[in-house]
């Protein structure tokens, strides 16, 4: 089988960006969300984005224009029917996560593979709350995505040579590098990074210095491109705390504990950037 369109499901930061590459690589892409709003919400960060690139000399105008002719909207999952490959990018929870794949399994074609962009939750899990486990994969795209070259690519218990196969040759065309990497809690990536962020949620927490300090020695220091702090409003404080929820869960130690100070700015609605304030606050 081969891919031609692609099926993006939430259209939040990572979805409208994974929805971007694909289209900018010539697949056809189906954006969808909860409602149309949602999704053109997402549509026009993609368009702002590639207006920046026509600035900057890296696309034409009419280049521009055929990419977003490949972009369409969806607001109903009906639509799963068209695609050939659907990657989910919906909040990181595993019972949304699984309920969704239910209703995908019973809509998609039989021969459409599954993939979801989690960042740190079972992919053997997702993929058992569907009749095709051979066909579910893990898509881990890094944010942005359409700067970050990696994609770290994960096998449930049960994905086939040949999903694993298609996905990685999806990836290469889509201009990133993949990376194979197996099935356990918060995957390489967020099983290195995250206890770093909550770590420093920690010293923020235990009064040791401020987020501008925390990040200004990391900065400086370990020459980060990005403190910690900042790097987690940019993640979205939510998904970094459900990430060391799934780390602490799965692998049943203290290190993975999260911060109480996290807790709180989730519980108030600060989620970071996206809610106009975490650690910092945005205008
Ligand atoms: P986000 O909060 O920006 O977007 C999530 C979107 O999913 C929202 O637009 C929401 O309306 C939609 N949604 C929720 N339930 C839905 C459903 N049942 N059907 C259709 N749409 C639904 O979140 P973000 O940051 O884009 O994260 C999405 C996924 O990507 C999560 O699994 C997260 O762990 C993962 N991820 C996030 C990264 C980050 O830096 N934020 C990096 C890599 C992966």
């Amino acid at each position: 089988m081969t891919i031609q369109k692609i099926m993006v499901i939430g259209a939040g930061q990572m979805g409208s960006g994974i929805a971007q590459v694909c289209a900018m690589a010539g697949f056809e892409v189906i954006l969808h969300d909860l409602n149309e709003e949602i999704v053109h919400k997402g549509i026009s960060s993609i368009k702002k984005q590639l207006q920046k690139q026509v600035e900057k000399e890296k696309l034409t105008n009419s280049e521009k224009e055929e990419i977003i002719q490949r972009l369409n909207v969806s607001s109903t999952l009906d639509d799963v029917k068209k695609a050939d490959l659907i990657i989910e990018a919906i909040i990181e929870k595993m019972e949304v996560k699984t309920s969704l794949f239910e209703k995908l399994d019973q809509l998609a074609s039989e021969k459409t593979i599954l993939a979801t962009n989690t960042s740190s939750l079972p992919i053997t899990e997702i993929a058992a709350a569907t009749a095709r486990p051979d066909r579910v994969i893990g898509m881990h795209f890094m944010n942005p995505v359409p700067v970050m070259k990696l994609v770290e690519i994960i096998r449930g218990l049960a994905t086939s040579d040949e999903v694993y196969e298609q996905i990685e040759a999806v990836t290469r065309k889509l201009n990133k590098t993949p990376v194979e990497v197996q099935d356990f809690p918060g995957f390489v990536s967020n099983r290195i990074l995250m206890p770093m962020i909550n770590e420093a949620i920690f010293t923020v927490y235990e009064g040791v210095a401020e987020p501008e300090a925390v990040d200004e020695v990391m900065k400086l220091g370990m020459n980060h491109p990005m403190g910690p702090l900042t790097l987690a409003d940019f993640i979205g404080l939510d998904t970094c705390l459900y990430i060391m929820e799934t780390l602490h869960e799965g692998f049943g130690d203290d290190k993975y504990r999260p911060c109480p100070l996290l807790r709180k700015y989730v519980k108030a609605g600060w989620l970071g950037r996206k809610s106009g304030r975490g650690f910092y606050q945005y205008s």
